[in-house]
């Protein structure tokens, strides 16, 4: 997407490989809306930490972020020993995997890169294949992000106000992003409205990444508290609920995503508020039979205990070398949290699932397996 940088628009990914430097270049997401920074790893393992100390955040982003990492491990590689390579490939595979447990997308795109290298070719040959299936993962990202948007942007009527949780637009992608997908292109289409964004405690991605987003795209916006949505939805001041997901459950229509989304479809059930998940088919998962299997990342208690911001007077801001976020502690200083960063909303709360090949029910979604891509 363009983003406005001092003064001038530029085209960004979240996501990039430099072919290069064999480097993965991603936009820090820890300091955004305060800083623009692009950071590049040059280690499979510094990508795989990029991954778990959410530089890069959001299912499809870590998904592109996993696949560009395990090339980056293969094509450090140096000699033709294949057992040497194949156990570095098993490696890399497991450390970027390891790098956050909920979201499926890092391990589809995994799956996918590890798939395209033939263990019988030469080495040169894997290594090539490897980058050139990561790069498939994210441009195919692009698209099916693309496809949700011209699928999902019908639902946006004119004067509408949508809700959406966490943050499931470009920054959580390569780029468009999936739930702001239909978002910008009933912006294109001409329609105006506007998009509540849930704070997102304990993170707040909502509040910096998603408002960010949409201030940076001319979209306009509030944020809410996270406990205001059921008042509002009460008014009649929601007319539509639009999230991402971590991973969908394509036997059951179950959908893990962001803490809070299980409250927001139980809230929008009540008061008949169509609630819709968006998704790129590599949030499918097929393996898992019971949405009570699928592993929910407990996080720090210190993210519930306090939060990070900057100053509100730019006076009193760090210098730009420093890291620009302060911690305010919260919470009674004896007290500890618990601190669940996904739940898991069952397929009776969700009005339809948009994909890039159309709008289903979370109990219709076998119909996509076989589907090409
Ligand atoms: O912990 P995060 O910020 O990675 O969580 C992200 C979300 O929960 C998004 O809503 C989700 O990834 C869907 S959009 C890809």
């Amino acid at each position: 997407m363009n983003v406005l940088i001092a003064g001038r628009r530029r085209s960004f990914r979240t996501v990039s490989f430099d072919v290069r430097t064999n480097s993965v270049r991603l936009i820090d997401q820890r300091v955004l809306p305060h800083r623009f920074e692009v950071l590049a790893t040059a280690h499979y393992r510094e990508t795989a930490e990029a991954i778990r100390n959410m530089t890069v955040r959001g299912a499809g982003a870590i998904g592109a972020t996993a696949g560009y990492g395990l090339a980056q491990g293969l094509r450090a590689f140096r000699g033709g020993d294949i057992t040497r390579f194949r156990a570095r490939l098993e490696e890399a595979y497991d450390t970027l995997k390891d790098a956050r447990p909920t979201a499926v997308d890092p391990v589809n795109a995994l799956n996918e890169v590890r798939a395209a290298c033939n263990p019988d070719a030469p080495v040169k040959d894997q290594q090539s294949a490897a980058l050139t299936a990561a790069e498939r993962f994210a441009t195919d990202n692009v698209e099916h992000c693309r496809r949700i948007g011209d699928h999902g942007a019908p639902l946006i009527r004119d004067g509408a106000t949508v809700l959406t949780h966490c943050n499931a637009g470009w920054l959580a992608f390569v780029d468009i992003g999936s739930a702001t997908a239909p978002m910008y292109a009933a912006q294109a289409q001409g329609r105006r409205f506007t998009v509540l964004c849930d704070e997102t405690r304990p993170r707040c991605q909502g509040a910096s990444l998603t408002a960010w987003e949409l201030a940076q795209q001319g979209i306009d916006h509030r944020v809410i508290a996270d406990n205001a949505a059921g008042w509002l939805m009460q008014q009649g001041r929601i007319d539509l609920v639009i999230v991402g997901a971590d991973r969908v459950l394509g036997r059951t229509g179950e959908v893990a995503n962001k803490i809070g989304t299980y409250t927001k479809a139980v809230l929008a059930k009540r008061h008949g508020i169509p609630f819709y998940v968006a998704i790129p088919l590599s949030t499918l998962d097929w393996n898992l039979r019971s949405g009570r299997d699928i592993p929910i990342e407990e996080r720090n208690e210190s993210e519930v205990l306090g939060a990070w911001g900057v100053p509100s007077s730019p006076a009193r801001r760090p210098g730009k070398s420093k890291d620009p976020l302060t911690y305010v502690r919260i919470a009674n200083p004896s007290s500890h949290a618990v601190n669940p960063g996904f739940d898991v909303t069952p397929p009776e709360l969700i009005t339809g699932i948009i994909t890039p090949r159309g709008i289903f029910q979370p109990d219709q979604l076998q119909a996509l397996r076989e589907s090409a891509r």
